[in-house]
Formats: C-alpha cells, sequence, structure tokens
C-alpha cells in the first residue's frame, strides 16, 4: 500500500465514477451488473475516506445526460439509491458517514425522493465523513439554477447586481458551504470533465486513473491520495522558497 501522509490528507475530495459498463463488458455481462458493483463501492470508499479524515467526499453519480442512455439502463440506474439503502441499512446507521445528494430532484420516481429525505435525515447528525451523491446533477444545470436564484433576489429587491462577488455565486451552488475542492479523481481512463463541478475545480488537483471503478479499492485510493500529496499547488502565486 502507498504511504501517504494523515497530516495532510484532502479535506474535499470529488469522483467521477465511471468505467461500470466496461466492467461488466470484460466479463461478458450485462452492463447493469457493473451499476450494481459499481453502487456498492460507494460505500466501501467513503469508509476508506472517512477512515484517513476526509471531511467532504462528492460522487458522480448520474448526470443530468446519463438520461440519454436506453431506457432500461436508465430505469436501473434510478433505482440503485433503494436497493443500496436496503442491503445498506444497518451499516449506513451504525457508521459516522453523512449522507447528502445534490441535483435536480424533479425528475426521477418518488420513492427515490421519499428515500433520499430518508437517509438524509437519518444522517444528518453523523459527524464523520460528508458523502454526496450527485444524482441528476450536471454543473450546468446547477450554475443555471444559481444564476436564476440570483436574478430574482435582484429582481425582488433584496440584492443589488454591483453587490455580486464570487462568493454570491458559490452561496447559490447546490454545494453552498463546503470546503473547497482538493482532488478531483476520475476512473476508466477518460481525461475529461463531462460537466461536473466546473465552479468547484478551479484549482483542485486532478487524478486519472485506468482503474474501472468497481476495482477501485484502498490501494488505488491512497496512490491518488499519495499522487496529491506530492503536488506544488502554487493558487497563481509562489510558494515560499521560491519568492527569492
Ligand atoms: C459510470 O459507468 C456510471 C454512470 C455513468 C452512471 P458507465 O456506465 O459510464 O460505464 P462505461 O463508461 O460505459 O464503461
Ligand atoms: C460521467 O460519466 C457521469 C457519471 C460518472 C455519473 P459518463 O460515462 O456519463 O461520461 P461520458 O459520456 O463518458 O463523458
Ligand atoms: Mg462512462
Amino acid at each position: 500500500m502507498e504511504q501517504i501522509d494523515l497530516n495532510r490528507v484532502p479535506q474535499h475530495i470529488a469522483m467521477i465514477l465511471d468505467g461500470n459498463g466496461r466492467w461488466a463488458k470484460k466479463r461478458m455481462l450485462p452492463r447493469n451488473y457493473g451499476h450494481r458493483n459499481g453502487a456498492f463501492n460507494i460505500n466501501k470508499v467513503a469508509t476508506y475516506c472517512d477512515e484517513i479524515g476526509v471531511k467532504y467526499l462528492t460522487m458522480y453519480c448520474f448526470s443530468t445526460e446519463n438520461w440519454n442512455r436506453p431506457q432500461k439502463e436508465v430505469d436501473y440506474l434510478m433505482k440503485a439509491p433503494i436497493r443500496m439503502f436496503s442491503r445498506l441499512k444497518k451499516q449506513i446507521q451504525s457508521s459516522n458517514i453523512r449522507w447528502k445528494f445534490i441535483g435536480r430532484r424533479d425528475r426521477f420516481p418518488k420513492e427515490v425522493f421519499d428515500l433520499i429525505n430518508e437517509l438524509e435525515d437519518l444522517t444528518k447528525d453523523k459527524t464523520g465523513l460528508t458523502l454526496t451523491i450527485c444524482f441528476d446533477y450536471g454543473s450546468y444545470e446547477e450554475i443555471t439554477q444559481a444564476v436564476k436564484k440570483i436574478a430574482q433576489e435582484c429582481v425582488d429587491g433584496k440584492l443589488n447586481p454591483s453587490d455580486i462577488t464570487p462568493d454570491t455565486i458559490e452561496n447559490h451552488l447546490y454545494t453552498a458551504g463546503y470546503p473547497k475542492l482538493d482532488l478531483l479523481i476520475r476512473t476508466s481512463g477518460e481525461c475529461r470533465i463531462s460537466n461536473y463541478l466546473l465552479w468547484q475545480i478551479a484549482y483542485a488537483e486532478f487524478y486519472f486513473t485506468d482503474v474501472l471503478w468497481p476495482d477501485f479499492d484502498k490501494e488505488e485510493l491512497y496512490k491518488a491520495i499519495a499522487s496529491y500529496q506530492k503536488r506544488d499547488r502554487r493558487f497563481g502565486g509562489l510558494n515560499d522558497n521560491k519568492k527569492n
């Protein structure tokens, strides 16, 4: 296992959980089999993150574009939170992870809507990792809804357009109040963002791995964190030893 410095663990990690379909195809199994294994990997990886003191883990599980997939696959993915919760309820209750969901909430089945509310409510007082599931999430949509709310506040006279700052925008995103994103991990070898956290990635470090999501385990997580810990994050400035 890769060595990581537990005093410098990223506070906020985001993950694009990609490669479920290819994982199944490699085994000559239907794509949904990959989604099944991928879904059960979420709580495992969240637990590894919680163990080492990561505070926020934000996972891309269903995008606003994933509705374009075949109906059978969409139906299966929509039921994923229900299947996961019924299998993991006890584990979720006894762990210290706080579950949140972000994205649109008006397009998925009512039973999923109810389940999400139940899961958030059940874990709202947990003090460990905040695990955010991005479900029917897309960055264009997130930014658009933020702009609409800000515009409405201006129309209502509650906000002056000249007072709008980056913080105003940040506070209207689904991730309002979250710490800045430190590390973005994408599995399956694709090197793109796919409409994910476009605002939040401004100064995140990127880590791409060929490993397919259902195979992403503790060892892979540690590799990603070790790589992050070797980066020189400058935020546009210079680090102390380079100032002279
Ligand atoms: C990620 O796996 C899960 C979702 C996008 C819902 P994919 O289903 O995209 O798997 P690949 O990329 O086809 O292998
Ligand atoms: C991104 O993966 C969305 C999720 C992981 C939920 P996709 O597989 O949908 O992205 P593209 O189509 O390869 O860009
Ligand atoms: Mg994919």
